[in-house]
């Protein structure tokens, strides 16, 4: 009687495995491989609408802009509450383990997906790479050649040919070489002309593995199912398989790489990755995460931000005039002409510009969502009471548009809301705009994304018009980042102006 009943409860535990493989699997038949990552991770929709807006709606009216799921997951909009878990209470928030375990494939043992004090090791040694003297030398041995040789002459082209191009593609190959130039001292060449794969040393391949594989890891959203193709390598787990044997190819090859080039004055010598090296006794397999989430970090942030930043000002024609004023203003103080690359020093003096790309981020921020994990029970500031294992996630994309935090004007585009009466850019509170993060995991690239973006956008502005092709209003998708749904295509207008005296 026992062997039978361990024999039937064996039975349906197998039963029930295979009922859920060919469920996952029917739910997760591998698309057209060439044609890029799975449509189904770019969609995050309840009820026939966008995530983002479905839950902003929820969240405004909400008590404390704070709701619980079943499940165990809560969603807030509270800079309250935002403060308590990235600050206050920080140790009750780690990231935890569903989302380390989901994003292992990828991220490994990274700066990204680890906590307590393995983070805190790479928290020290990455820091190193962000002082000031390497971000000078960042701007200009990386943004200005990748500015100068090849979006603005790329931009030149697309005006003289009169074509309508992509510029979220565009600004979004710029964010990929500069994070592989700055990060490892990698150049990719995703921005050059006619670069196809062999002729960019199959950077092409290594971007397109990496939206890929990002993308198939987010559609894992079913809780551990996902688990079970991937343990039979079937599905899209068998394609994931397949991107992440690219990458872990690649970031191989650019550790052994920076190795080499340890004690030589070589880009890679002075890059994000050389504090690791300099470190020693890390393993190959460590350094090999370092890679992929330096490439998570700066890859579609700085993109996304911009993608938005000029889609806003196409309709702005006073925020595009009084930008580019300012720009004439601090090229007359430095005696700087047109063309030429702006040092640290103007871009510190670009305060409009600064408020412009801030305030994009606020109604469009590039990670639009995050979440930790609660590891002991706790009551948040408004009185919810989470249970260990539940998750606390939090909706940047609604703070944006709360009267409460930014007044009854919060919805419109007004980069003025940053500055005092002399003009000077004023930060606010990083709970009430955590757009890069707060409290002791705050950003470490956001002086740098800042500089990043402030170079490309006032060479853009400077010398080009932009005017958007197509629908009026953008739709957004998620993929880790906001995205432009459907990109953001654009005719270019070169716009020649006179020396500044
Ligand atoms: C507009 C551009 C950017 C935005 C909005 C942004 C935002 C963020 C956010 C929200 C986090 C916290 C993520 C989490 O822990 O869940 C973060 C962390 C981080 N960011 Fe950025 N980021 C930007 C650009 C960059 C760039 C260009 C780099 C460097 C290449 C960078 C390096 C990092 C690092 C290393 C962390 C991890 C910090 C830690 O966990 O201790 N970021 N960023």
């Amino acid at each position: 009687m026992e062997i039978s009943a361990s024999f039937l409860s064996s039975s349906l535990v197998l039963l029930l495995v295979l009922l859920l493989s060919l469920t996952y699997l029917l739910c997760h038949r591998p698309k057209n491989r060439a044609g890029g990552p799975p449509a189904k991770a770019r969609q995050f929709v309840v009820q026939g609408r966008p995530f983002l807006d479905w839950s902003t709606d929820l969240l405004l009216k909400a008590p404390a802009a704070t709701v619980a799921f079943p499940g165990g997951r809560v969603l807030t909009a509270s800079p309250a509450v935002i403060e308590h878990i990235l600050k206050t209470n920080f140790d009750n928030y780690p990231k935890g383990s569903r989302s380390n375990s989901s994003m292992a494939d990828l991220l490994g043992d990274g700066i990204f997906n680890t906590d307590g004090h393995h983070w805190q090791i790479q928290r020290r040694i990455a820091s190193l790479g962000f002082n000031n003297r390497s971000l000078r030398r960042y701007l200009t041995d990386v943004f200005h050649p990748e500015i100068n040789d090849r979006l603005l002459p790329f931009l030149s082209r697309a005006a003289a040919s009169g074509s309508t191009i992509d510029l979220q593609n565009l600004l979004e190959r710029f964010a990929f070489d500069v994070v592989c130039r700055v990060g490892f001292g990698f150049d990719p060449a995703l921005l050059v002309a006619d670069a196809e794969d062999a002729g960019c040393k199959g950077g092409g391949r290594f971007a397109r593995a990496y939206e890929s594989a990002l993308a198939l890891i987010l559609s894992r959203w079913r809780p551990h199912l996902w688990r079970i193709p991937r343990y039979l390598r079937i599905g899209n787990e068998a394609w994931l398989r397949e991107e992440l044997a690219i990458l872990d190819d690649f970031a191989v090859r650019i550790v052994e790489d920076a190795k080499k080039t340890k004690k030589k004055n070589t880009a890679t010598a002075e890059s994000l990755i050389a504090p690791f090296i300099e470190a020693g006794g890390l393993s190959d397999r460590l350094l090999r995460d370092v890679v992929l989430n330096y490439v998570l970090a700066g890859r579609d942030t700085t993109s996304a931000a911009l993608t938005w930043f000029f889609y806003l000002l196409s309709s702005q024609p006073a925020v595009r005039q009084r930008i580019f004023d300012e720009i004439l203003a601090v090229r007359a103080k430095s005696g700087g002409s047109v063309g030429g690359m702006f040092d640290v020093e103007e871009l510190k003096d670009m305060e409009y510009l600064h408020a412009a790309i801030t305030e994009t981020m606020r109604l469009y921020p590039p990670v639009p969502l995050d979440a930790r994990s609660c590891a002991g029970n706790d009551v948040l500031p408004g009185g919810m009471k989470v249970k260990k294992g539940w998750s606390v996630n939090y909706n940047m994309y609604t703070m944006g548009r709360s009267e409460e935090i930014w007044g009854d004007d919060c919805r419109e585009f007004r980069p003025e809301r940053w500055l005092d009466r002399e003009g000077a850019f004023q930060p606010e509170s990083p709970f009430r705009f955590p757009i890069f993060y707060a409290g002791p995991r705050m950003c470490l690239g956001k002086e740098m994304a800042y500089m990043q973006m402030k170079a490309a956008a006032g060479a853009m502005v400077e010398r080009f018009e932009f005017e958007v092709v197509g629908e009026e209003l953008r739709e957004h998708e998620t993929v880790a980042v906001l995205r432009m749904k459907g990109g953001l295509p654009v005719r270019v207008t070169e716009v020649r102006r006179e020396r500044v005296q």
